[in-house]
């Protein structure tokens, strides 16, 4: 795998992957901390009611784990995360390593990486008080309802969308798609993106989600939310 990877220093300091095959990188080149922080944690986590102690996150896309650390980050003292991940193609621990060494600035969690690449595929591992993890070895497109039902009674309150670019892996930003990855969203549920593709966002609003754009990450003029409620 090495050999069909490069670690790129992206803008604020900390790195990103570049997939040669693909010519796509895990992360916007302008700054992959910061763009992690700005769209699932500023636009995602904190958003959440600040009373509500369970919090259930899906994400699509686990890739070096990024948003999962600055979750626990960010986390409430008094709130716990159900971390749920999608991820067909897991780095390998040597390559994640390697990756955390090139950040100036590393999310205070970090030490907890090589427990969550470890943990057991498809069930509920607890990383610490606050913070049990999930990781499915499958594609999206291949999610079944047993899979949501690992949430128990509560669906999902935050997605993670943080698929590569249309561009790049259109077939992640299809209708049939996104309904599945929204099919178990809480009424008070929302997804949270990068991407602000129009027919991505026709596709959400085609599935009765209510579109809200705003001012994207470093270098990028809007991202997405999709609410349940109307
Ligand atoms: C943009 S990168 C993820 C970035 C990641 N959240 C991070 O912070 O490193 C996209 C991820 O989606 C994964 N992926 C590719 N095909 C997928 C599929 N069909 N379903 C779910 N995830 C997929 C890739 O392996 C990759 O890890």
């Amino acid at each position: 795998m090495l050999n069909q990877i490069e670690f790129l220093k992206t803008r604020d300091g900390s790195s990103t992957i570049y997939l040669k095959h693909l010519d796509e990188t895990y992360h916007s080149i302008n700054g992959a901390f910061s763009e992690s922080l700005h769209v699932y944690i500023i636009n995602g986590l904190k958003k959440i009611d600040k009373e509500q102690e369970q919090i259930n996150i899906l994400e699509v896309g686990f890739g070096t784990g990024l948003n999962a650390l600055l979750t626990m980050d960010y986390v409430l003292p008094h709130q716990k995360v159900n971390y749920m991940s999608i991820e067909p193609f897991p780095l390998e621990i040597d390559i994640i390593n390697k990756y955390y060494k090139e950040f100036s600035h590393l999310p205070y969690n970090t030490p907890f990486i090589s427990h969550l690449i470890q943990s057991e595929f498809n069930k509920w591992n607890i990383i610490h008080d606050q913070f049990s993890f999930c990781l499915i070895n499958k594609k999206l497109q291949e999610l079944s309802d047993s899979d949501y039902q690992l949430f128990g009674e509560n669906g999902v309150d935050i997605i993670y969308y943080d698929a590569f670019a249309p561009a790049k892996q259109s077939e992640m930003w299809d209708l049939e798609v996104i309904e599945k990855a929204t099919q178990a969203l809480n009424p008070n549920g929302f997804l949270t993106t990068y991407c602000a593709q129009g027919q991505f966002k026709r596709n959400l609003k085609s599935l009765g989600l209510r579109l809200e754009s705003v001012k994207g990450p470093l270098g990028k003029r809007e991202m997405t939310l999709a609410f349940k409620n109307l």
